[in-house]
């Protein structure tokens, strides 16, 4: 029995009026789509996900699911043609959870009590309880309808594919705004389950700072903490930070033994126990004899923003009595701000001597310290 979940993206967000569709705007760290692709991809008992997303959309989705292999279709002029177009390339799934990319935050526990429900039912929608009056609205207030008897309707929801798929084939109404509707339509009945407050969809442009704020207690600080030292050798080349000096010595080491991007790295690294710069890059694999470490940098940059993480700051500190840092500083700071995507003010570079004493004292090796900062979400 297999499970599949499509999340409709192929909007034009209109009424949210963002620069671009806010399905691909950012909110709480991460692109909006990207929050319930996650969500569904890692859910142990969902074989397959699909993104439905408009014509023209390919690089935004790229970009929103940077680093993941993702399948996606092109949608239609109206959300059910973006489901159709997403169930047509399901043909084989039994069951099919069916999702708005704009309601990001989709708890797990939604979606088990989804699939639970399909054992009994063809269908199944989670809902919510109305809790103010609801009244007609007409020149003045009109007659006051019976909350008690309604409910808000949310996505996901699942069906069988076969039934879902030949209830939007026979549909004759006009553009339906969830898929439930086209189930009853065709005669099945629909199951209620729970709801929850945090799949509010993204319609407006204020949704996005609820979402912001709804999230905020979410984020939680790391720290990571990184140390390196690399020998100084006459005829090697001297790179610090991304930046290559002018110098009597050189570090040595197998790639170019930026002693303070691998110190950096191992910052990064900590603040997701992620291991080390050894365990990604290791000293004995020839593929990294001579590589600019502003690589490892990119690639810890990129696991921590896999994991939906924000680098808030870093802070280097170069031990050395020569070269003098001061005079290239600036441009230190530059790179590695470029390296993390970060500006520069969020990019610390430090300097200092051991008063000649010890290794570093002596001239035979710099060190480096640096310490990272990040935020990641922490949520159900
Ligand atoms: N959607 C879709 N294809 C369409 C229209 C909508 O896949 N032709 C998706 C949207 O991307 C969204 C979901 O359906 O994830 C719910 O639609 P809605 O909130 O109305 O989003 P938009 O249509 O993008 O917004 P608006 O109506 O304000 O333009
Ligand atoms: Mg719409």
């Amino acid at each position: 029995m297999s499970i599949a979940a499509i999340i409709v993206a192929a909007g034009k967000g209109e009424r949210a009026g963002t620069n671009r569709p806010k399905q691909f705007e950012r909110v709480a760290g991460k692109a909006v789509v990207a929050h319930a692709w996650e969500r569904l991809s890692r859910h142990p008992r969902i074989d397959r996900v699909i993104v439905v997303i408009g014509d023209g959309q390919e690089a935004l989705l790229a970009e929103a699911l940077s680093g993941a292999p993702y399948e996606y279709v092109i949608g239609g002029a109206e959300r059910q043609d973006s489901v159709r177009r997403g169930l047509e390339v399901l043909a084989g799934a039994d069951k099919v959870l069916i999702h708005d990319a704009a309601r990001p935050f989709l708890p797990a526990a939604v979606i088990d009590r989804l699939i639970d429900a399909l054992d009994a039912h063809s269908g199944a929608v989670p809902v919510l309880p109305v809790v103010d009056t609801l009244a007609a609205k007409g020149d003045v207030l009109g007659d006051v309808t019976d909350r008690a008897a309604l409910v808000h309707v949310q996505t996901p929801q699942a069906f069988r594919h076969d039934v879902i798929l030949s209830a939007h084939l026979d549909w004759l109404g006009p553009p339906a705004t969830d898929d439930a509707q086209m189930a009853r339509a065709a005669g099945h009945g629909v199951a209620l389950i729970e709801g929850d407050p945090a799949l509010f969809k993204l319609t407006y442009k204020a949704d996005f700072e609820r979402a912001e704020a709804m999230m905020a207690q979410h984020w939680q600080t790391r720290t990571g903490l990184g140390f390196d030292v690399h020998r100084l050798e006459i005829g090697e080349e001297l790179w610090l930070c991304g930046v290559k000096l002018e110098h009597s010595h050189g570090l040595s080491g197998h790639s170019d033994a930026d002693v303070a991007l691998h110190a950096l790295v191992d910052a990064l690294l900590g603040t997701i126990a992620a291991g080390d710069i050894g365990a990604h890059f290791p000293p004995s694999d020839p593929q990294w004899k001579g590589a600019a470490s502003s690589r490892f940098v990119e690639h810890a940059r990129d696991l921590i923003a896999a994991r939906g993480g924000m680098i808030d700051h870093v802070d280097i500190t170069l031990i050395c009595e020569a070269p003098k840092i001061g005079p290239h500083r600036d441009r230190m700071r530059e790179r590695v701000a470029e390296l993390l995507q970060l500006s520069t003010s969020q990019v610390s570079i430090k300097a200092t001597t051991t008063e000649r004493l010890g290794m570093t004292g002596r001239g035979e090796g710099i060190a480096a310290q640096a310490i990272a900062t990040i935020r990641v979400q922490e949520i159900r």
